[in-house]
């Protein structure tokens, strides 16, 4: 696994810092509230579950699943619901909690069919943002890192459904999908 990834972004020191700091911005914001965390399987079960205990007031959990990419490191523009919600999220506080912001186009899919549910609100809180290749106007209230155009893998992010368990943020070696 470690020989196809070219260097390391970022260390699981310093991505543990970030998601400690997201945790305190949205324990201060929704104090009260009472927030629905949904993450967006399966690239944000890693972040999830870091996040979620970085956070101090009650919330609750819930999982969705859509698909768009395959076997590619690009969208393709078609996004599949697979798995919905559990339950009812009418005049719920929600956060959307995503691995990544890309082009934007599964979150702006996921945003349109739940805003459809009447949800008190709707915030996204995304690890990783690449907002040099978004095709879709989506703003992520919480974003914890920029990125460059590269194609990264590891703490919950894939390709090809690999690397998801390595514990840092590497970028690939463009040859292993090339
Ligand atoms: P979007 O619909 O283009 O915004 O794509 C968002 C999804 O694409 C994320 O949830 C990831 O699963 C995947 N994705 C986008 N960029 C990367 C990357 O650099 N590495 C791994 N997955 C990525
Ligand atoms: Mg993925």
């Amino acid at each position: 696994m470690l020989q196809d990834i070219q260097n390391v972004l970022y260390s699981e020191e310093q991505i543990h810092a970030i998601v400690a700091d997201l945790g305190a911005q949205i324990s201060r914001d929704y104090a009260g509230k009472n927030p629905l965390l949904v993450s967006i399987l399966k690239g944000s079960v890693v972040f999830m579950a870091d996040l979620m205990r970085a956070i101090t007031i009650p919330c609750e959990i819930d999982f969705m699943a859509t698909s768009s990419y395959g076997a590619d490191v690009k969208t393709s523009g078609v996004v599949k619901l697979i798995k919905d919600l559990d339950r009812s999220i009418e005049g719920r506080h929600l956060i959307i909690v995503e691995d990544i912001l890309d082009s934007g186009m599964t979150l702006s899919y996921i945003m349109e069919m739940l805003e459809t549910r009447d949800p008190a609100d709707i915030r996204i809180c995304t690890l990783f943002d690449k907002p040099s290749r978004r095709q879709v106007n989506v703003h992520a209230a919480y974003a914890g890192i920029e990125v460059p155009d590269e194609f990264i893998v590891g703490y919950g992010l894939d390709y090809n459904e690999k690397y998801r368990n390595l514990p840092f943020i590497g970028v690939l070696k463009p040859e292993i999908y090339g």
